[in-house]
């Protein structure tokens, strides 16, 4: 249900354009008489004057007053978050927010389709506004690569312009708040939303996750020009059992706190206002109905003051989760649990008011939803200004859709950062810009899927493909000559499948020829070209909400595609494009090099074809391992320790690992390429004892030992040599990423202390345990330096 809805949620606007237009009359027929003449901002001032402008000042005391003032109906209507869309008839939702019956709504995108529903708002008894949100994960309208892709640049200045210009975006369109960013760590890539999170490593994740949520609220949530961020899904969602969606999860504490938690609570110490709650169970209870997630821990322990929201038709689920018998039980204890707002269904509107009328759930407890929900648009300064983002019909945008409202130069620079050369075979790569290239691939020319999934308000029409790039960049240079050469799957039910709910403007359009001549027409062309550069992987779609994998590798006649290619001996050039790690053994052995581009936005082709010639230098790390083979998962590198490892250089038998394949991971997790090389030192420690609450320096000198000017993330792991319990090979600590000229050296220091040693242990509690410590640095996680040090 989530998925089918969510599936639509991610392209909703061509169906919700009917529905917003009716909204418009709907709205310009009711309320004719009483705008007429007045600016919606001067009709926010009214608001905020009748309604408590004394206390406005004092954020506790207008919530209070409000609160105090409510009817019991109202109270209901604030936690109610309505989905724009086929769920809910536009006249009748109009009555409804001028009921003040609405908490906010999703997936309404414009200034003009949000005004006349504000409108509404202040029409209401108590005028309080209702807030607008969106599914804005790494862009708006500009789209920015994935958040995979993102976190692939080491770069925190990166994910946060990005977040900032999607912030900024979605503002000026009247939005007022994201349900982003999805910090969920995902150590299985048969999970199809890998994609939209940010990897798997616990430290990573989180620094994405507080550079997300300070470009996204900028200096404050209340500013017109940020968003309010919802961090996302809390918690554990990435950990479903088997990479299925929707499954459920079952972890240690241990683990739980010391790998899965910490990006949230990143996220939320950076100032998050809101919190999504996920549908996954956790140790045997929904997070929906999960009393111990939502108030023991998040609130409790971690002092979250901000708002929750279920996620789409969550509440319901309790019914098929069976911890539920009905409804009336399904929204006693989401309520209970400590979830204020309910997304997408009906259970709170139909079931609170008895349930508080009976005593079953105390005035209370609903007081307390709402007067987050108050606080949360308090926070995002509607009280204020209801229209703040909306502004004036005067001011809107003559097109939404113009191409100056995009940001292309950040979406490309932040494209270019964000992919990660895998090989490069005898330099193949930069290109010449001369000659021929042949441009191949069924992605070579996708639009939408340079998009990535959840794309927001992105228009597939404005993004540049790599065909398109290539073609730009050889102009009057070279010559480009282009083939599909392939479907990305032959299947027809996986086109069924990926085309759902899309059936009037389907993603997924099939070339009808035989497989057998789209590779003969690919390989003509190929033939007639110095060069070839091949898009090949996933469509957005399959890596996706509800886009588990059974398989990881290219699907359809994608590598039949590869192998026929390679039997020109032209230079095989691979682009990827996909939003999880695949299984590319044969790729890793023949292609003459390979670029994972993810999915890389707006701009993604032109950012291919900058780094395919050389204009720029890929810098892009992994943030997530590549498994050799689907069998091999999990694979990330900061596994516990194990009384029997694989040791390489001895006898495998009796140690841990699968005999049929080669040990390890096809790349490790902060792999990547440059066009120049890079030498590291040993590691110099400032001492060999750390003191409590002293500090020591762990440095290394990385020099460029090639031609050209290039960037590398230097990589600090730490392993606790022995502790209380058993504790990870190694984990990150700290990166840096460092652009060095040839030749060009450069000493990066790593302060150490105390509270980098800290970690959850048997009973939970946060502790640095004495003792010896590896430190390591390395330009991936698997070639290190290696020292050691003692804590005291
Ligand atoms: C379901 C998804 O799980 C969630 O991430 C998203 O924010 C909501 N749908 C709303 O679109």
């Amino acid at each position: 249900m989530a998925g089918r809805t969510s599936r639509r949620c991610a392209h909703p606007r061509q169906r919700t354009m009917r529905m917003l237009s009716l909204l418009a009359a709907a709205a310009s027929l009711a309320c004719a008489p009483l705008f007429a003449g007045a600016a919606p901002a001067a009709a926010a001032t009214a608001t905020a004057n009748t309604t408590a402008a004394p206390a406005l000042a004092d954020k506790q005391a207008f919530v209070n007053d409000l609160v105090a003032r409510m009817t019991l109906d109202e109270k209901v209507g604030q936690l109610r978050l309505i989905s724009i869309g086929p769920e809910m008839p536009a006249a009748k939702l109009m009555e409804e927010i001028t009921a003040g019956r609405v908490g906010g709504t999703f997936n309404s995108v414009t200034r003009k389709d949000n005004r006349p529903l504000q409108e509404a708002a202040t029409r209401s008894r108590l005028k309080i506004p209702i807030f607008f949100a969106y599914d804005v994960v790494h862009g708006h309208r500009t789209i920015f690569p994935i958040s995979l892709g993102l976190a692939s640049s080491w770069d925190m200045g990166v994910v946060e312009q990005a977040a900032r210009i999607s912030g900024l975006e979605a503002a000026s369109d009247g939005l007022d708040a994201t349900f982003a960013p999805m910090v969920d760590i995902s150590r299985d890539p048969r999970w199809g939303r890998t994609s939209e999170g940010f990897g798997e490593d616990p430290f990573l994740v989180s620094q994405c996750s507080r550079a997300s949520v300070k470009g996204f609220q900028g200096s404050s949530p209340a500013n017109a020009d940020s968003v309010m961020a919802f961090v996302k899904h809390f918690a554990l969602y990435g950990a479903v059992e088997g990479g299925r969606d929707y499954n459920t999860v079952d972890m240690s504490p241990q683990r739980m706190y010391n790998d899965y938690l910490p990006p949230y609570r990143a996220g939320l110490d950076a100032g998050a206002g809101g919190v999504m709650i996920a549908l996954n169970s956790v140790n045997g209870q929904p997070a929906t109905s999960n009393k111990w997630l939502l108030r023991d821990l998040l609130r409790k322990e971690w002092g979250f003051k901000g708002v929750t929201v279920s996620d789409h038709g969550a509440i319901d689920e309790l019914l098929r989760h069976g911890v539920a018998s009905n409804g009336r039980e399904a929204a006693q204890r989401a309520i209970e649990a400590g979830v204020d707002m309910s997304m997408a269904d009906t259970r709170y509107l139909e079931q609170l008011p008895t349930l508080v009328k009976s005593g079953a759930v105390p005035m209370a407890l609903l007081d307390d939803a709402v007067r987050e929900v108050l606080g949360a648009k308090y926070d995002m300064g509607l009280f204020h200004d209801p229209f703040r983002r909306i502004g004036t019909a005067q001011t809107d945008p003559a097109d939404v859709n113009a191409d100056s409202r995009l940001h292309r130069a950040e979406a490309r620079d932040a494209a270019r950062k964000s992919m990660v050369l895998l090989e490069n075979r005898n330099r193949t790569l930069p290109l010449k810009k001369a000659g021929t290239v042949a441009v191949i691939g069924p992605l070579a020319d996708a639009q939408i899927d340079m998009m990535g999934s959840w794309s927001a308000a992105g228009v597939a029409k404005q993004s540049v493909t790599l065909l398109q790039g290539m073609r730009d960049a050889l102009a009057g240079k070279g010559q480009v000559v282009y083939a599909r050469g392939a479907n990305i799957t032959d299947d027809p039910r996986v086109v069924g499948y990926l085309n759902f709910l899309n059936w009037d403007n389907p993603e997924v359009v099939q070339d009808k020829r035989p497989a057998g001549d789209m590779i003969e027409e690919a390989v003509r062309v190929a033939r007639g070209a110095d060069t070839i550069v091949v898009a090949v992987g996933e469509t957005r779609g399959m890596s996706h909400e509800a886009s588990s994998r059974s398989s990881l590798g290219l699907t359809g006649s994608q590598l039949t595609l590869l192998k026929a290619l390679k039997t020109t001996g032209k230079p095989l050039v691979v682009v990827l494009m996909n939003g999880r790690p695949l299984t590319i053994n044969w790729e890793k052995e023949n292609a003459d090099a390979i670029l994972e581009a993810w999915y890389p936005g707006t701009e993604g082709g032109h950012a291919i074809a900058d780094l395919l010639f050389g204009d720029a230098n890929p810098s892009g790390k992994l943030p997530i391992t590549f498994p050799r083979s689907l069998g091999q998962i999990p694979t990330y590198y900061n596994a516990p320790r194990i009384g029997r490892p694989f040791t390489p250089g001895k006898a495998p038998n009796y140690t841990s690992q699968y005999f049929e394949e080669e040990y390890g991971p096809l790349y490790p997790f902060g792999y990547g390429l440059s066009y120049t090389t890079f030498s590291l030192s040993d590691i110099r420690l400032s001492a060999g004892k750390l003191a409590r609450n002293g500090r020591l320096t762990a440095s290394v000198t990385v020099r460029n030992t090639g031609d050209r000017a290039g960037e590398t993330v230097v990589q600090l792991y730490v392993q606790d040599v022995m502790a209380s319990t058993v504790r990870p090979l190694k984990e990150l600590k700290g990166f840096r990423k460092v652009m060095l000229a040839p030749g060009e050296s450069r000493v990066v220091e790593f302060p150490i202390d105390e509270a980098m040693l800290k970690f959850y242990d048997a009973r939970l509690d946060y502790v640095a345990e004495p003792g010896d410590f590896n430190v390591q640095v390395g330009l991936d996680s698997a070639t290190v330096k290696e020292a050691r040090f003692t804590l005291e």
